[in-house]
Parts: structure tokens; C-alpha cells; sequence
């Protein structure tokens, strides 16, 4: 078995052409079935956008040093957040989620982590969690609304460092339904307003519809 370290704490683990993720996990319990494997996790792809970016183009990542801070948009449950707060191990990771049932799960999680901060508000109204969150090197979102690239330009503007990244999970399908995938990409990148466009990806075979968007904010 080869084993490739695309990002500090994250590998990429081949044997007989078949490629799996892993984080360098934090914690001995998996988080959602997972296996564990020699302190790696493997990280599912078709679950989480990020692996899928990250198993499809890991170079186009930008780069996130283990004590970063990271303000992560649609924690859902935890499955990505966990994989990113492996990779920040002694940074921190705000996981903003408007859900109280995923929220649960998440304040489980942060039990066991203590580099995730669980804060349950509307991404769409960043100045509500003001009191918590510091200037950040990442804005993650991974959020299915019609105002995805609004919410993104919000939290930038307000949390995100000069000189840090954005990466914005964008489900064209949620921002709307009958236009094209490609029309609303290209729209969306528009609506990005105050940051500099990096590389785009889609995350095919992983996820229908999705597009991995990278721009930073300038210095
Ligand atoms: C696709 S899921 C996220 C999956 C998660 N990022 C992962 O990979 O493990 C999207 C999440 O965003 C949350 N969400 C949607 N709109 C939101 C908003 N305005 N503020 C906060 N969370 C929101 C949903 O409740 C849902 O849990």
C-alpha cells in the first residue's frame, strides 16, 4: 500500500489502483462509521464535499497550517467538521449549523474535540455570532440556499483574514432549479463580491451539481 500526504495531516492511502482519504484523527472513536485504521480515519467522499475536492484535485487546496482557525457555514452533524478539526489539531473550528437536532450531534462531538466550537445561528446573519468567532484563515460553507454566494461575501467580509480563503461548497441546484448548472456557477461567481476568484472544480462522481469555488481575500 502506498500512502501520499496531500495536506499536512490528511493522506491518500493506494492499493491495486483503488485510492482512499484518510485524516490523522484527533480522537480513538469514529464519527460516522468510519474506519480507523493506525490513527487514520478514512475520509468518505460521497459524504463529504471537501474529501471529494480534496481526492480530485488536492492541489488546488489552499494551504491550512494545523493551528489555523476555520469558520465552518452548515455543520450539519459533524462528518466534515470532524475531518477538518483533525487537520487543525491545534486551531479551532466554528461550526455554525441553524438545525437544533444536528446541533445535538455537533455539541456530542465537541465534547470529545475540543478545537470545535459549536454555535447554532443563521449563516445568513453573520453580525449574530459577532461574540464568538475571531478573524479566521478559512471560511468553509457548505449551506443549500438560494443566497449561497450572498452568505459566502457576508462572512468573508465580516470574519475572514486579509490574505485568507474562502472555499464554497456551491449547489447550483439549490440557488435555482430550472436554470443551468453552468449559468448559475457562473452567476454565483459574479455575486462574490470583495474576494479574488482562485481555481474551480467540480466534485463528479462524488456529488451531482456541486462546485468546489476557491478565491481568497486580498491583502
Ligand atoms: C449539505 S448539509 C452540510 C453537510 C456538512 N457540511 C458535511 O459535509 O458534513 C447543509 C447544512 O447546512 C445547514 N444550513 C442551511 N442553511 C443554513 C443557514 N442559513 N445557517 C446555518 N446552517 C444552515 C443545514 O441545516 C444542513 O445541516
Amino acid at each position: 500500500m502506498n500512502c501520499l500526504e496531500v495536506i499536512p495531516g490528511v493522506v491518500i492511502l493506494e492499493s491495486d489502483g483503488d485510492k482512499r482519504l484518510a485524516s490523522r484523527s484527533l480522537d480513538a472513536q469514529p464519527v460516522y462509521g468510519e474506519r480507523i485504521l493506525d490513527g487514520y480515519r478514512f475520509w468518505d467522499p460521497f459524504r463529504s464535499k471537501l474529501g471529494a475536492l480534496l481526492l480530485k484535485a488536492s492541489r488546488t487546496l489552499p494551504v491550512l497550517s494545523r493551528d489555523a482557525k476555520v469558520l465552518y457555514l452548515g455543520a450539519a452533524t459533524g462528518t466534515t467538521v470532524s475531518h477538518v478539526s483533525d487537520i487543525v489539531k491545534d486551531g479551532l473550528v466554528y461550526a455554525v449549523e441553524f438545525s437544533h437536532r444536528s446541533m445535538r450531534d455537533l455539541i456530542r462531538l465537541s465534547e470529545r474535540r475540543g478545537n470545535i466550537v459549536p454555535i447554532l445561528a443563521d449563516a445568513s446573519r453573520p453580525e449574530e455570532y459577532a461574540f464568538f468567532v475571531e478573524p479566521v484563515d478559512w471560511v468553509y460553507q457548505d449551506i443549500a440556499q438560494r443566497n449561497q454566494a450572498e452568505i459566502a461575501t457576508s462572512n468573508c467580509a465580516r470574519y475572514l483574514k486579509p490574505g485568507g480563503d474562502l472555499i464554497l461548497m456551491l449547489k447550483t441546484r439549490s440557488v435555482d432549479v430550472n436554470a443551468s448548472p453552468q449559468a448559475v456557477l457562473q452567476a454565483e461567481i459574479k455575486n462574490l463580491q470583495g474576494l479574488d476568484l482562485g481555481p474551480i472544480q467540480d466534485l463528479l462522481p462524488f456529488h451531482q451539481d456541486h462546485w468546489a469555488i476557491l478565491a481568497k481575500k486580498p491583502r
